[in-house]
């Protein structure tokens, strides 16, 4: 068996910066309620009339990983790509980054597992690597959330948290069982489904049926906030305990906590129930809002970037979402 290693790390952020100022001129909000319950000051938003998608975003922040692993993009063997906010209905963006790449005709597949996605998608990577079917394989995470929400006082609830950007991993296969992905723990719990959900279009609930009634806004994220926080706060703590005692590791043996970047109340209530100290949780939902699938990536690009996650570290990443799915990494970087 072979351990994979993240050997290159890549994120991408619209440039466009969206305050919660700005948020209040659209709709009735204001920065003090947004900060308060989520720790947001402002988000990225794709500009108005640019071409910028989920898989655009994803190619920019793959080239840069793909780079920084010292590899072509003829090495890749592997596409896995983790999204809610695809550029098509079908196909997924994967095969989009197979030809926006100019790739070899690889093998890709999307994930669709919303705010745990890029920790399914690296587990995913993680079991082709250690049984040796690919060597190279690029993980991405992008949303594009910002076209999507009802940017109305209606819709506010929902509009002000999400942000769109991209993130990139490049897996490479390890022969040094010591350092790498030593875990990865997977869960869902589909009663829950719709407490969080974007119900259409889908094939049950078609465009026309959608147009024939202009009350009918299920195209638009549903989310029951309260209910979602207080399931968060219990899975984020399971699952991250269940990563490290299946490698007989300690709380206190982190080196740096990356949790998806959901709300920083849910991050600090985490924080707080293990006793980490701050500069053993990663946070920057300040400043994108949550990227959903990007988020982890992103975070963990720019953790990486300022030098907060270095070679013999223990970083833990964990993630809770729609679904409801929730899963974390224990890696030794
Ligand atoms: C969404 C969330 C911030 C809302 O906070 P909350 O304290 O639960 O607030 P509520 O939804 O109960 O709303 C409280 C009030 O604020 C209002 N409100 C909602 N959004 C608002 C906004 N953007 N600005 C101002 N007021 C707002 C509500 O209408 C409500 O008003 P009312 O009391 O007059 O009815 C919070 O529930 C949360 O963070 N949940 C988890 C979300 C999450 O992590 N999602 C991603 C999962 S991966």
């Amino acid at each position: 068996m072979y351990t994979s290693r993240i050997t290159g790390l890549g994120y991408f952020v619209p440039e466009n910066i969206v305050t919660n100022e700005d948020l209040s001129k659209l709709m009735d909000t204001n920065d003090e309620w947004i900060q308060e319950r989520t720790g947001i000051k402002e988000r990225r938003w794709i500009e108005e009339g640019s071409n910028e998608t989920s898989a655009s975003m994803g190619v920019k922040a793959s080239k840069i990983a793909i780079e920084r692993a010292g590899l072509s993009k003829d090495d890749i063997d592997f596409i896995v790509f983790a999204t809610l906010s695809p550029d098509m209905y079908f196909p997924g963006c994967g095969v989009q980054i197979q030809e926006m790449l100019d790739m070899q005709t690889v093998g890709a597949l999307d994930v669709r597992n919303q705010c745990s996605g890029f920790i399914y998608a690296l587990s995913v990577a993680d079991q082709f690597i250690k049984t040796g079917m690919y060597k190279n394989i690029l993980v991405i995470g992008s949303e594009y959330h910002s076209g999507g929400l009802d940017v109305t006082t209606r819709g506010r609830g929902v509009s002000v948290i999400f942000g769109d950007g991209a993130g990139a991993a490049v897996l490479s296969r390890s022969e040094d069982s010591s350092r790498g992905i030593l875990s990865t723990h997977l869960h869902s719990e589909g009663k829950h489904a719709r407490e969080l959900t974007v119900e259409s279009p889908s094939i049950a609930h078609w465009v026309p049926e959608l147009l024939n009634n202009p009350d009918d806004i299920s195209y638009f994220p549903y989310m029951n906030g309260t209910f979602v926080f207080k399931n968060a706060v219990v899975r984020f703590s399971e699952v991250i305990m269940e990563g490290l005692q299946a490698n007989n590791l300690s709380v206190d043996e982190i080196d740096m906590l990356i949790p998806h970047q959901a709300n920083l109340r849910i991050s600090q209530f985490v924080q707080k129930k293990f006793k980490l100290r701050d500069d053993q949780v990663y946070n920057n939902i300040q400043k994108y809002g949550n990227t959903t699938a990007a988020s982890i990536i992103i975070a963990l690009s720019e953790a990486w970037e300022e030098g907060k996650v270095k070679e013999g570290d223990l970083v833990v990443l964990a993630a809770f979402g729609s679904g409801f799915t929730w899963a974390s990494a224990v890696i030794r970087w």
